[in-house]
């Protein structure tokens, strides 16, 4: 079994979120999303997410392609991840390009970039919501 792990935050899950984790699912037969925890948010970006940590997981633990929903607490552990998960394929998308390649050279994993979907993230979204609202 090819296993297959991404992260993010999935905030206001949208096409765009969907899209990357069928895309991720798609490289192999099994997904550990790592989902960023409200105080990784915080600490590490100063973003509040919208839904809470245990929402965002909900709702992404109701998606097909995904099949497991582990939290992120820091910027150091994906190499323990992929080594605790037996992971085959790190998948980022492209707006990390080159910033992994070191996942692939401390593990036995492959490092896989995917395009984003254009025009829709988190952000734009808020922005756009409360310019309307
Ligand atoms: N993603 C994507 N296409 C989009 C938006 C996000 O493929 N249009 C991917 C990101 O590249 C990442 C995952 O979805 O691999 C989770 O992204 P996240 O940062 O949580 O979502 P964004 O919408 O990019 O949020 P923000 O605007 O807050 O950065």
């Amino acid at each position: 079994m090819k296993r297959v792990i991404t992260y993010g935050t999935f905030d206001l899950l949208h096409y765009g979120h969907i899209n990357l984790l069928k895309r991720a699912k798609a490289q192999g037969d099994y997904l550990v999303v790592v989902l960023s925890t409200d105080e990784f948010n915080w600490e590490s970006k100063q973003k509040k997410s919208y839904f809470d940590y245990e929402k965002r997981k909900q709702l992404l633990e109701a998606i097909r392609y995904v099949d497991l929903v582990v939290p992120e607490h820091n910027w150091e552990q994906k190499v323990s991840d992929v080594k605790l998960y037996q992971i085959d394929v790190f998948v980022m998308g492209d707006d990390w390009t080159g910033k992994f390649d070191f996942i692939a050279e401390e593990t036995e994993a492959e490092v896989v970039y995917l395009s984003r979907t254009p025009e829709v993230s988190t952000s734009q979204i808020k922005d756009d919501l409360s310019m309307n609202g």
